[in-house]
């Protein structure tokens, strides 16, 4: 027994030595030369071969989506490849459908190019491009979360639809040897082309250490963007807006739309915190209330003391969302918050029956 144990162990340390001798000779030795790279049908590059196609593009300066620094952890990169992609990885199978792999759509950062390449990608991406960015001020807001101002160099601008996101990247510090890019919701008006601002709260992870430890005024960043699909959408219903933390930055983004504009829609944004040490800018928020049309903030708070003063609403958000909202109503919603909170919302949303084209969500 023990002889069969110890030739399956041996058998299995020597494949995976041979694994990582084939993984790093395909990185240091496989030399694929020049290949091209076609997309949409209508541009053509000539790219060094050997790297993801991730990394192609970006060396391009297209920009994809990428919250995990190319590391198959997150999903984001997203890439139809119609030839040339060679076959899926196990590190890619979690992350797509049946549909999506009936539809060739690969990850991008785990795709690797060594020949002639063929990929679709949304228009849109075109329009991504990087930024080098100064910031302005840096506000605290709670005791974990942090409000940023950046400024684009002089006569830059960058313009985005309310709701959209950005990538920054966290260079090499002290403690982190990878640099890296994470994703943000923008928290500023689009009006305000020359400057962004957004919300980040402190993980531990390396963009937030980055971010809260060792970036002050005047520090420059690199970012790009605009991404996502998560953005305000014009028609008469009314809006629910729903957030905790961070969250409330596209929230915000969309809020200034309105005033900029004078939109007249009824808006009430739902914001679920533990305690009143958890809700900020409320100066800001009694100003859209006063300045919308017809704007409520209404908190929920799920860990105040029996015998505080407060006298809002008290328990979880979706409490809020069953109490307000009528059956059957004429409702868009947008969501931002953790997975687990928006599957509860939707939830909630659909048993009043407001169907899932009219909800938005924004996960992180
Ligand atoms: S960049 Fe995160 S999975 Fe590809």
């Amino acid at each position: 027994m023990s002889t069969v144990l110890t030739t399956t162990a041996i058998i299995s340390g020597l494949c995976a030595l041979f694994a990582i001798i084939l993984t790093i000779a395909d990185k240091y030795i496989a030399d694929y030369g020049e290949v091209n790279l076609i997309i949409n049908d209508e541009k053509e590059y000539t790219v060094d071969g050997g790297n993801s196609l991730l990394d192609t593009l970006r060396n391009e300066k297209i920009f994809i989506p990428s919250a995990c620094g190319g590391k198959g952890s997150c999903g984001y990169c997203k890439v139809k490849v119609l030839e040339g992609g060679g076959q899926v990885l196990a590190t890619e199978k979690p992350w797509l459908s049946p549909e999506e792999l009936q539809d060739n759509i690969r990850l991008s950062c785990q795709c690797k190019v060594k020949e002639n390449i063929k990929i679709e990608i949304p228009e849109e991406l075109f329009n991504v491009k990087e930024y080098k960015v100064t910031v302005v001020d840096i506000q605290k807001m709670t005791d974990k979360i942090k409000k940023f101002r950046f400024q684009l160099p002089e006569g830059e601008k960058i313009s985005f639809k309310p709701g959209q996101y950005i990538q920054i990247k966290a260079p090499e510090y002290e403690g982190n040897t990878e640099e890296v890019y994470r994703a943000y919701s923008v928290a500023s008006s689009i009006k305000d082309e020359n400057h962004l601002e957004v919300l980040i709260g402190y993980t531990g992870g390396i963009c937030t250490t980055y971010m809260h430890k060792f970036v002050e005024v005047g520090t420059e960043l690199d970012l790009n963007g605009p991404y996502g699909d998560f953005y305000y959408h014009d028609d008469d219903s009314e809006i629910v807006m729903v957030a905790a933390g961070t969250g409330f930055a596209p929230i915000r983004s969309i809020l200034y739309h309105m005033k900029d504009n004078d939109i007249k829609r009824k808006a009430r944004f739902y914001f679920g915190a533990r305690t009143e040490d958890d809700l900020f800018l409320l100066d800001e928020l009694k100003m859209f209330e006063e300045e919308l049309y017809d704007f409520k903030f209404m908190p929920t708070l799920s860990r105040v003391p029996e015998d505080s003063s407060w006298v809002g609403d008290r328990g979880r958000v979706t409490n809020s969302i069953d109490k307000y909202l009528q059956d059957s109503g004429n409702y868009t919603a947008y969501l931002c918050g953790s997975p687990v909170m928006i599957q509860s919302i939707v939830e909630s949303l659909n048993k009043k029956n407001i169907p899932d084209d009219k909800i938005y969500f924004d996960e992180f």
